[in-house]
């Protein structure tokens, strides 16, 4: 189901092959988060000036807005290694430990979906993240001993999706924590360019924009759309992708121009068709329309709130007249606020 849709933000079989392709290497080519890149910048240079690791980095937000790809600038940037593991992959307190051991200095350690992590792990990582330490304990019971080794100076670079799953202690280690945000129209404008340059395709402006508006502020989603259009516009077009060819590409792929899907579409009308609009709680919600509500939280609402379609309120979700309009529902009379009918 999720996995299947064209304009899931979540990692799919066939993106592992071409996100390397087109994966930003630099600084210069990563488009957008201005601010978060200049700080970034800025404690880099610092670091390496004193000659220390930078400071643990903590990267939440949606999915594929670009938080591997960071870590990977990052690592670059500072010339050192990038050991990448994840948090459901470390399942003992040991595998951390030889991770760490094997750490060069300076070097980065990336932990995808860091929220993930149990706790027996957590809490080695507490003494090497603070004192770049490593506390094992040797024996069993009143004779047991507790040793402390020294870790080399490196750098973790957390991802989450969730950073309210992340237990306190373990988010106030990082110095940096930073959110990325959804991007603009014409920043994915600009990494569609990009991407079809190195696709060899030709794009128009209109092209590209039209591909950008579909691609619910997500670099993923725009590359993936790029690389159907792509297809369509190989066919159908000559290999040339103008604002026409997009729109026809897209239209064929049942995507539409806010970027939402069939099964954005199957969630919203539910939600008036069963629940009058809601207030419906999340449970409700993903049982009616066959989906977990981990995926419902963390794939579907995050942009549905951002384009001001749904909302989340104390008593469950509700769907906002904006969403109605775009879907050509009626609603009621009150203006919607929180209820429909
Ligand atoms: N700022 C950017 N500029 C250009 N391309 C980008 C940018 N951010 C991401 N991309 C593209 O989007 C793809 C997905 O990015 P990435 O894998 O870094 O996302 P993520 O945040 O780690 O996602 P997830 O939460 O699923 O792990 C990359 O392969 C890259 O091509
Ligand atoms: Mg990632």
């Amino acid at each position: 189901m999720e996995e299947e849709r064209i304009i899931s933000a979540r990692v799919r079989s066939e993106d592992d092959l071409q996100e390397n392709t087109l994966r930003p290497r630099t600084f210069d080519d990563y488009i957008g988060q201005n601010k978060l890149k200049e700080n970034l910048k800025l404690f880099i240079k610092a670091a390496r000036e004193r000659g220390d690791s930078l400071d643990h980095v903590l990267l939440y937000g949606p999915p594929g807005l670009g938080k591997t790809t960071l870590s990977q600038i990052i690592a670059a940037e500072l010339g050192v290694n990038l050991r990448a593991t994840s948090g459901p992959a470390i399942e003992r307190p040991g595998d951390l430990a030889a991770i760490l051991t094997n750490l060069s200095p300076y070097d980065v350690l990336f932990i995808d979906e860091i929220h993930r992590l149990n706790r027996t792990v957590e809490e080695i990582l507490y003494p090497a993240m603070e004192d770049f330490a490593l506390d094992i304990i040797i024996g069993k019971g009143p004779a047991a001993r507790s040793l402390r080794l020294d870790l080399p100076h490196f750098t973790l670079i957390g991802a989450t999706t969730r950073a309210g799953a992340l237990s306190p202690p373990l988010r106030d280690r990082f110095g940096v924590v930073a959110r990325l945000d959804y991007y603009n129209e014409e920043e994915l404008k600009e990494i569609i360019c990009r991407s079809a340059r190195i696709l060899q395709v030709e794009i128009s402006d209109d092209g590209a924009l039209t591909i950008a508006r579909s691609s619910r502020g997500t670099p993923r989603v725009a590359n993936r759309l790029l690389k159907r259009v792509r297809d369509f516009a190989q066919v159908k077009a000559n290999n040339i992708i103008d604002g026409k060819v997009a729109k026809a590409a897209l239209n064929m792929l049942e995507v539409d121009e806010l970027g939402l899907d069939e099964t954005d579409r199957r969630l919203l009308r539910t939600m008036v068709e069963k629940f009058g609009g809601g207030p419906v709680g999340l449970e409700t919600l993903a049982a009616a329309v066959s989906e977990e509500t981990e995926t419902i939280e963390d794939v579907y609402e995050p942009y549905l709130m951002q384009i001001g379609f749904l909302q989340r309120t104390p008593r469950g979700r509700v769907i906002t007249p904006l969403a109605c309009r775009h879907l050509g529902l009626a609603f009621g009379q009150d203006g919607g606020q929180n209820r429909l009918w």
